[in-house]
């Protein structure tokens, strides 16, 4: 069967990479993460790709002097291996508008609240420290817009009294895990 050829761009740990990848294998998923591109060297990701044998590649932003430059880099590593679908997980840079409007419906990217609350960086922090009773995941298509774009799926928990910013993190990451890969693949099955 043709798989969606897949490429991840990362900043940092990559367990969502990780997740998206297994899952591709075990379930016979339609799409193969063939890339994984990350803006940071040191980043943990890269040892994950490596142990799935999985090509990366490294852009730093620190090497380009405009978001422009950065991203047509980046964009030249996608074409160059063929990628179809591109997951940002945990990828810590702006797209620009260009970048985000070339990819639209075949760019998307997970993020820690339950959208359209508490958009940005910091949203766990933000959601515990405005007392939400309710925390999850949402993945939404990326367009220009920060953390905007259609919702294609999300995942919810309760916050418990005895939680922390430290175990919420790692709810938040058990459902992600869950979350992400099954709406990759709900993209992927549609642009086959
Ligand atoms: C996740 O919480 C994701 O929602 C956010 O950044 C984090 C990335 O974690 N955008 P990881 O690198 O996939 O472990």
């Amino acid at each position: 069967m043709r798989k969606i050829k897949t490429a991840v761009l990362i900043s940092g740990s990559g367990s969502n990479f990780q997740a998206i990848a297994k899952a591709a294998k075990d379930n016979d998923y339609s799409y193969d993460v063939k890339l994984v591109i990350s803006n940071k060297k040191g980043a943990y990701g890269l040892v994950r790709a490596a142990n799935l044998g999985i090509k990366s590649e490294i852009v730093s932003h620190k090497d380009f002097s405009s978001r422009e430059e950065f991203d047509s880099e980046i964009d030249k590593i996608l074409e160059e291996n063929d990628i179809e679908l591109i997951c940002l997980a945990g990828f810590m840079r702006l797209l620009t508008k260009e970048f985000a409007e070339k990819w639209q419906g075949r760019l998307i990217n997970i993020h820690p609240s339950l959208l359209p609350d508490f958009k940005g960086a910091n949203a766990i922090k933000d959601a515990y420290e405005a007392g939400a009773k309710k925390m999850g995941c949402t993945v939404h298509y990326v367009i220009h817009e920060v953390d905007s774009g259609e919702i294609l799926g999300q995942e919810e928990f309760i916050v418990q009294e005895n939680d922390d910013i430290e175990s919420l993190t790692n709810k938040m990451h058990e459902k992600e895990h869950i979350l992400y890969p099954k709406c990759v693949e709900k993209v992927a099955a549609k642009l086959l």
